[in-house]
């Protein structure tokens, strides 16, 4: 029997994270959390429940994955629901390949979008994202909540921290570390590490402008 699991954020990524689990074939997805939907709105033949206070009416732990691509409202999402009644499972489409499965670890929450590779030695946080056509190299660590958007290439032994964004279609060069709360741009090129709480954009990558939150 397929086990009832409840998408936070019924937004662009939420419906790309119901076709996932739609994908999956554990999981039914029985409702989506939105605090800005009314409740008995439809998304995609599946109803809104309502915000996060509509997870007091489950009495038994719940699986729910949180559909945020900003880092920051998904640690905010996670923080606020977190406790015995919800379970973050891991999602990962069929297509993906973990090269060496068992030297990857994949922390609670985390998403694994269509056609991604991640080869050996590799560490993800909670609730990280990895979308659809990333290739993440040996010896890398995501840290939680972060967010890697289609198209990305991370090189090996690159060190990134919590709640990044890297942007769709960059590349981190190998050895790289990145801090956390950074953003990289869409397209950049990261050839220099990367402090934390600044947004680099551009080939190569410069930093533009501090993260204020
Ligand atoms: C970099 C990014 C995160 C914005 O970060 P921010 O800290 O809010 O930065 P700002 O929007 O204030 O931009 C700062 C400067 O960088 C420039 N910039 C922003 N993104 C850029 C990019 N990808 N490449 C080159 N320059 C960029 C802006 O034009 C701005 O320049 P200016 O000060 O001369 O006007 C955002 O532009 C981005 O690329 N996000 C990734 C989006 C993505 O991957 N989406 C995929 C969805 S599936």
């Amino acid at each position: 029997m397929k086990e009832p699991l409840l998408i936070y954020g019924a937004g662009g990524l939420g419906k790309e994270v119901l076709s996932l689990v739609r994908a999956l074939d554990r999981f039914e997805p029985i409702g989506f959390l939105d605090d800005s939907l009314a409740a008995g709105t439809l998304v995609k033949g599946v109803q809104v429940l309502g915000g996060v206070e509509a997870l007091k009416a489950f009495d038994k732990p719940v699986h729910v994955v949180i559909a945020f691509g900003d880092p920051v409202m998904k640690f905010e999402a996670a923080s606020k629901i977190k406790g015995p009644r919800v379970i973050f499972p891991v999602l990962k489409h069929p297509s993906v390949i973990l090269q060496d499965e068992a030297s990857i670890a994949v922390g609670e929450g985390s998403i694994l979008c269509a056609g991604s590779v991640l080869t050996t030695d590799i560490r993800l946080g909670a609730h990280v994202l990895v979308n659809l056509n990333c290739t993440i190299g040996h010896d890398t660590t995501l840290g939680s909540c972060t967010s890697v958007m289609p198209g990305v290439n991370v090189a090996g032994q690159v060190a990134i921290g919590n709640c990044v964004l890297i942007g769709s279609g960059s590349s981190i060069m190998n050895r790289i570390t990145i801090g956390n709360l950074s953003k990289i741009g869409m397209g950049a090129v990261v050839i220099h590490d990367v402090p934390e709480r600044v947004t680099a954009v551009g080939v190569p990558a410069k930093i533009v402008s501090s993260v204020s939150k």
